[in-house]
């Protein structure tokens, strides 16, 4: 059952990959769908640039904590990991535009660039519901904007996006620069490596 499910996602990127190498190749907008991702990449980065004054250490956020419970170290520490991760999501995405990245490595980093912004908000996943939303409403934006990113990637070259088959059946080998892909899918940098401290413990 599972393995007939498998074959069945395969048939259907086998064939996604088949219309839209005809697409690109019939109307020719391979190109512009490429400068487009880029721009939307710029686009979040610059997002994300104007948000980090918010979580400074005189920011809007730090003044709303304090106010509440000025005590709480585990906002405050939540905080912390937040200055770091707006900058390691805007370094993921300024690498991923480098013309030495491949397409599946550049999409593997814009990914990792999202995760890492999603990780900041779940570090106020515990707190008061006032600090929670602002931080959310604050970074849903250009998380948004990372998802129509990922999506306009993923679309333009379906053929390498680093979408693995699960049980590997023949139709599935990828076939092509999967090396390469691999290196530079490693590449992208993880906020799990970067950060050695968690935020905050889930109470869940
Ligand atoms: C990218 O190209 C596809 C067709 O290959 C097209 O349907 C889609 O609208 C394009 N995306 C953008 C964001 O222009
Ligand atoms: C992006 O990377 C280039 C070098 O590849 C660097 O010069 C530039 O300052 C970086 N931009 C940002 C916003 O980090």
């Amino acid at each position: 059952m599972a393995s007939l499910v498998t074959l069945i996602i395969c048939i259907t990127i086998t064939i996604s990959q088949a219309v839209a190498t005809t697409d690109d190749n019939t109307l020719g907008i391979g190109i512009s769908n490429e400068s487009q991702s880029k721009h939307l990449r710029e686009l979040t980065m610059q997002q994300i640039s104007l948000r980090i004054p918010y979580f400074s250490n005189n920011g809007e956020i730090r003044r709303m904590i304090y106010k509440i419970n000025p005590d709480n170290k585990l906002a405050l520490s939540a905080l912390r990991s937040c200055q770091e991760l707006l900058p390691l999501a805007i370094y993921n995405l300024n690498r991923s535009l480098s013309t030495d990245v491949t397409k599946a490595g550049a999409i593997s980093m814009t990914i990792s660039a999202g995760t890492t912004l999603q990780m900041c908000i779940d570090g106020f996943e515990d707190q008061p519901r006032v600090i929670f939303e602002s931080v959310n409403n604050k970074l849903k934006y250009p998380i948004d904007l990372n998802r129509v990113t990922i999506k306009t990637m993923a679309m333009r070259s379906p053929k390498r996006s680093p979408r693995p088959c699960k049980k590997n059946p023949p139709r599935c080998q990828p076939k092509r620069n999967e090396d390469r892909s691999k290196r530079n899918q490693a590449e992208a940098m993880r906020p799990s490596q970067h950060m050695t401290t968690r935020t905050s413990p889930r109470l869940r």
